[in-house]
């Protein structure tokens, strides 16, 4: 186990405010709590392994980590935000790691589902209990193909049970309050399954912890949501006492992340996420590990990358090594999906996005007016129409368009396209494997993406260093 040093100096600052006497009891179990709340919901234990050398350091990012994924001021410090937050009953599945530690997106391979109530709290009559995780299971139902049945006996896909303490997995309960259930990702055995803390006194109404609330939230972990960082969504991870639940609704937030691995239901009279015409292959959820992905159009974002592909995009921050994954309806509701080509021009704050003769600019999660604008005003020709990739070289301030073995490179200072152009791929960027899907700069370099094939190119050499795969980005 670490040593507690660095939690007590970062803790000094609100605990001087505290008379003497008391002060050094208070920063102890101040820190013991923010350690364990650490490791147990931000993966601290195995980062310092990874990080021994930066601890103190990586304690302040863990902290504002939290912190900014629970909706408080990223300070990195224990203030008495941070710790009353820390105290707040929630749920038992880690914010960051553990469960994201396994390949590919987890989700059920199949559309109807079984659930066994394998044994009762003493809280509930055993009616109280069905009906609760019955409703439970109906949020989810509203909303998705999904159809669930329950089982009385042998084995379902989520098998639900209350316990206490120690109960054979990894994650002991801790007794009355705090950690108040956990829930595993879909796929055999243990996954799927849904475990209490039957240490709560679990109640029908707001009272106590509510049944209801609880067990829908873990739900959302069987089917393969992890934590939101809404404070709306139900798949936040701390327990809200005060939302109405008569009035329970799902929040935006989570039916967008249940129909990015599910779909809408099929009577839905919402626009379907997948076209009504299969689309062979492309109809399928994306998933990051596998080792043919290709990507449609790369761009860094305010210091993010965004990987985009059909209707969805990974986001990879420097928060969280782990990308996220998303509907580009989410964010950006009026961009199309299977994107042609897209790239930050920093100096103006803005991703333009390309797909067929048309172009979008955005700011952060907002779409520019004046747009789509039509390709050729940019200055191609008419023969032109679409483009394969495009990235901006950030010192150089000048954006280069690929166009099966051409490019063209348009200056950003005249905001026009540069005399010259297009010239062959195969002349200036040698090794690069025409046709070009995407293209990122970083680090130096620029990385072209073709196909399943990433293509590691030193600008100054002007020569591919390393061939790697596409995903590699993506932590396969
Ligand atoms: C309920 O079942 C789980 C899983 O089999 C077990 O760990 C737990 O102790 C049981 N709880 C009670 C109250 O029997
Ligand atoms: C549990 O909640 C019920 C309903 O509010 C209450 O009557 C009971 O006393 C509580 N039990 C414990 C052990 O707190
Ligand atoms: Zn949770
Ligand atoms: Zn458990």
């Amino acid at each position: 186990m670490m040593h507690l040093a660095f939690l007590v100096l970062l803790c000094l600052p609100v605990c001087s405010a505290y008379p003497l006497s008391g002060a050094a009891k208070q920063e102890d179990s101040n820190s013991d709590l923010a350690q364990q709340y650490l490791e147990n919901y931000y993966n601290l234990k195995t980062d310092v392994k990874q990080f021994r050398r930066k601890e103190s350091n990586l304690i302040v990012k863990k902290i504002q980590q939290m912190q900014k994924f629970l909706g408080l001021a990223a300070t990195g410090k224990l203030d008495s935000d941070t710790l009353e937050v820390m105290r707040k009953p929630r749920c038992g599945v880690p914010d960051v790691g553990h469960f994201h530690t396994f390949p590919g997106i987890p989700k059920w391979r199949k559309t109807h589902l079984t659930y066994r109530i394998v044994n009762y709290t003493l809280d509930l009559p055993r009616d109280a209990v069905d009906s609760a995780i019955e409703k439970a299971v109906k949020v989810w139902e509203e909303v998705t193909p999904l159809t669930f049945s329950r089982l009385y006996e042998g084995e379902a896909d989520i098998m639900i049970s209350f316990a206490v303490k120690e109960h054979g997995d990894f994650y002991s309960f801790d007794g009355s309050g705090h950690s108040l259930a956990h829930a595993y990702p879909p796929g055999p055995g243990l996954y799927g399954d849904i475990h209490f803390d039957d240490d709560e006194n679990w109640t029908e109404d707001a009272s106590g912890t509510n049944l209801f609330l609880v067990a829908a939230h873990e739900l959302g972990h069987s089917l393969g949501l992890f934590h939101s960082a809404n404070t709306e969504a139900l798949m936040y991870p701390l327990y809200n006492s005060f939302t109405e639940l008569t009035r329970f609704r799902l929040s935006q937030d989570d039916v967008n992340g249940i129909q990015s691995l599910y779909g809408p239901p099929p009577a839905s009279t919402e626009e379907p996420l997948v076209p009504t015409k299969s689309v062979p292959s492309g109809s399928r959820t994306p998933a990051k590990c596998d080792p043919a992905l290709s990507f449609d159009a790369i761009s860094t974002l305010r210091g993010e990358y965004l990987f985009f592909k059909d209707r969805y995009f990974w986001r990879r921050s420097h928060w969280n090594s782990e990308p996220e994954f998303h509907l580009i309806s989410t964010f950006w509701p009026s961009l199309p999906s299977h994107l042609d080509a897209a790239y930050e021009v920093n100096s103006r704050d803005t991703v333009f996005i390309f797909k067929g003769n048309e172009f979008w600019a955005i700011r952060g999660n907002e779409v520019q007016a004046g747009y789509p604008r039509g390709i050729h005003t940019l200055g191609f020709p008419p023969t032109i129409r679409k483009i394969d990739a495009a990235v901006s070289d950030k010192e150089k301030k000048k954006t280069y368009f690929f166009v099966e073995d051409k490019y063209w490179r348009f200056d950003e200072n005249s905001q026009s396209m540069e005399q010259g152009f297009p010239r062959l791929i195969a002349d200036d960027f040698p090794g690069v494997e025409p046709k070009v899907d995407a293209v990122l700069q970083a680090f130096g370099f620029f990385y072209f993406f073709s196909g399943s094939s990433q293509f590691e190119f030193d600008p100054n050499a002007r020569m591919v260093t390393r061939i790697l795969k596409s995903n590699s980005w993506l932590h396969c």
